[in-house]
């Protein structure tokens, strides 16, 4: 079997992105949405501890505009200690059967809370109390442990209710909220024949905010 098959994709010409790459990203973002891709903002985030070891893991994208890339996580995890302590990260993209990934990398700055809160309230009853329950990156002794820990979640919230009418009652945890990235760095990458990639990388100036577009070796 060739675990490297999949279509070619055809040339990422200059044109084909333009000057502003949070615009080309939704392009893409919705082209890949429209692939039938299987969570297509599913992204692997990278961080760093102070002393420079790195750690990735995957998130979600949950939402993306100008000012930058938004997901949704636990502010007392693994990756929230090495974002409070050194803000700067990287995510990836790979849209397999579109044969393309796009790099982002920059600084990461909390959401309000009035953004968490909205989307918190919007979540389903489960997800709410999953939040809860987790002290997510810690150790927990068995299985049973964490299923105990959110039947205490349950009966916290709810009471001995068995239907979801408290959930409207449930506030975010302060230990659960979104972080939003803003990007330095953008590149576009498409697969081409004989391994010569494209690559559009664009990197925006401190100071102007303007983005510099570059096209890399493979
Ligand atoms: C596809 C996928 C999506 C995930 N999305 C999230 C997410 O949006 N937020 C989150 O905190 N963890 C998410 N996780 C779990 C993380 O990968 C990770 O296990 C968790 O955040 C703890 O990471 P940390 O200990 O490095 O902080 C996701 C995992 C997968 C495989």
């Amino acid at each position: 079997m060739n675990l490297e098959g999949g279509k070619l994709e055809t040339a990422l010409t200059d044109d084909e992105l333009g000057s502003d790459p949070t615009l080309s990203f939704g392009t893409w973002f919705e082209e890949a949405k429209n692939a039938g891709i299987h969570e297509p903002n599913a992204m692997c985030l990278a961080t760093s501890s102070p002393d420079g070891t790195p750690s990735a893991r995957m998130v979600l994208l949950h939402s993306f505009d100008q000012r930058g890339f938004v997901w949704y996580t636990n502010y007392e995890s693994r990756k929230a200690s090495e974002i409070e302590l050194n803000p700067k990260a990287a995510l990836v993209f790979y849209w397999q059967s579109l044969n393309r990934s796009v790099r982002i990398e920059g600084s990461v700055v909390r959401i309000t809370s009035e953004e968490s809160d909205a989307y918190f309230n919007s979540r389903p009853l489960d997800s709410k109390l999953g939040a809860w329950t987790s002290r997510q990156s810690r150790p927990i002794p068995d299985r049973k442990a964490l299923e105990d820990a959110l039947a205490t979640t349950r009966l916290r919230f709810l009471g001995t209710a068995t239907t979801n009418e408290g959930e409207t009652l449930i506030p975010r945890p302060q230990f659960w909220g979104g972080y939003r990235l803003i990007p330095q760095r953008i590149e576009f990458w498409k697969s081409r024949p004989a391994r010569l990639h494209d690559r559009l990388s664009y990197s925006r100036d401190q100071s102007s905010s303007t983005w510099t577009k570059s096209r890399l070796q493979p």
